[in-house]
């Protein structure tokens, strides 16, 4: 019991056309329903529930609430009972209070996102099918992101002030979602500030990712592709769409992948991922990094801090 795998992030989009564009064209998503409110659900060819990614038409951009799936209903109710047990309100909603979905379980994490589980979700296939299927299907023109991988949020940290959503949220992710902590960057007095953290629901190295700042927000959600090969690709489609590239292809020493960093039409960072880096089993030991490292960790290549990584969030 615990949380199996990331189920869809919703997301603000300014421009609704002009996010459907980038996420159906550039990321090579499909679209798979359209409310009447504007919102538009989306997945990705290698994935098989309904919806990985909702855009929410709005006049700002950053993340309403992500969603986590656990394996068996009945664990949302174990799940609540041990998160009242901490102190954290929650809400149990019916089915299709979030819609195509089963029951939810929402709350708040200490860092004051909006966190669902749910369990169930309407079933659509992934588009090669489950019987002899080929690699990839046809008709990719763009990116050819296989799935949504992980988040990385944004978590209030004021160690002066005994604030550390990091910490806190590390803590729920292990104790009460069964997750593993992969890799950690301490920094302060003797490495007594946990700064960020990355943690494994099943054996890749993330599935969320936590860093301190100064206020709760969307750092950036991931998609994933297979190698070095289709980053390199992915980087040349980013430059032929003109999109806002952040980050050009590189290498993380944390979790060891292969990585670029750009924006949607709204202005949320977007990432796409390749590798997976190590396996992660539950004895394996947690990777430390130190504050002199820090940015060898982030881009190990360039071993320099770029600014409008750190500072640019939704
Ligand atoms: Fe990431």
């Amino acid at each position: 019991m615990g949380i199996m795998r990331i189920g869809h992030i919703s997301i603000n989009a300014i421009d609704i056309e002009e996010s459907k564009k980038y996420y159906t064209n550039v990321m090579d998503m499909r679209i798979t329903h359209e409310d009447e409110e504007g919102r538009v659900y989306l997945k990705c060819w290698d994935e098989w529930d309904k919806y990985s990614v909702v855009l929410n038409p709005s006049e700002s951009a950053g993340m309403n609430d992500i969603a986590y799936k656990v394996e068996k209903d009945s664990d949302l109710d174990e799940l609540a009972l041990k998160l009242e047990e901490r102190g954290i309100d929650t809400t149990m909603k019916a089915a299709e209070a979030v819609p195509f979905c089963g029951r939810t379980l929402n709350f708040k994490l200490p860092s004051g996102h909006d966190f669902i589980l749910y369990a169930e979700k309407d079933f659509v296939g992934k588009d090669v099918g489950t019987t002899n299927p080929e690699p990839w299907p046809d008709g990719l023109t763009g990116v050819g992101t296989h799935w949504l991988d992980h988040a990385l949020l944004m978590c209030p940290l004021d160690p002066e002030n005994g604030i550390n959503t990091v910490a806190q949220n590390t803590q729920l992710m292990v104790e009460v979602f069964d997750m593993k902590l992969a890799e950690q960057v301490v920094v302060g007095p003797d490495g007594s500030v946990q700064l960020a953290t990355w943690l494994s629901a099943g054996n890749t190295p993330h599935d969320i990712a936590f860093v301190g700042g100064p206020e709760t927000g969307l750092h950036h959600f991931a998609f994933f592709l297979d190698d070095w090969a289709d980053i390199l690709k992915a980087a040349d489609v980013l430059g032929k769409r003109n999109v806002k590239v952040d980050v050009t292809p590189q290498r993380h020493g944390i979790t060891r992948g292969n990585t670029i960093y750009f924006f949607d039409p709204s202005g949320n960072r977007n990432e796409t991922f390749a590798g997976l880096g190590y396996a992660v089993y539950p004895d394996m030991p947690t990777v430390t990094w130190t504050e002199d490292e820090l940015w060898k960790g982030i881009f190990y290549h360039t071993n320099q801090p770029v600014e409008s990584f750190t500072n640019v969030y939704t």
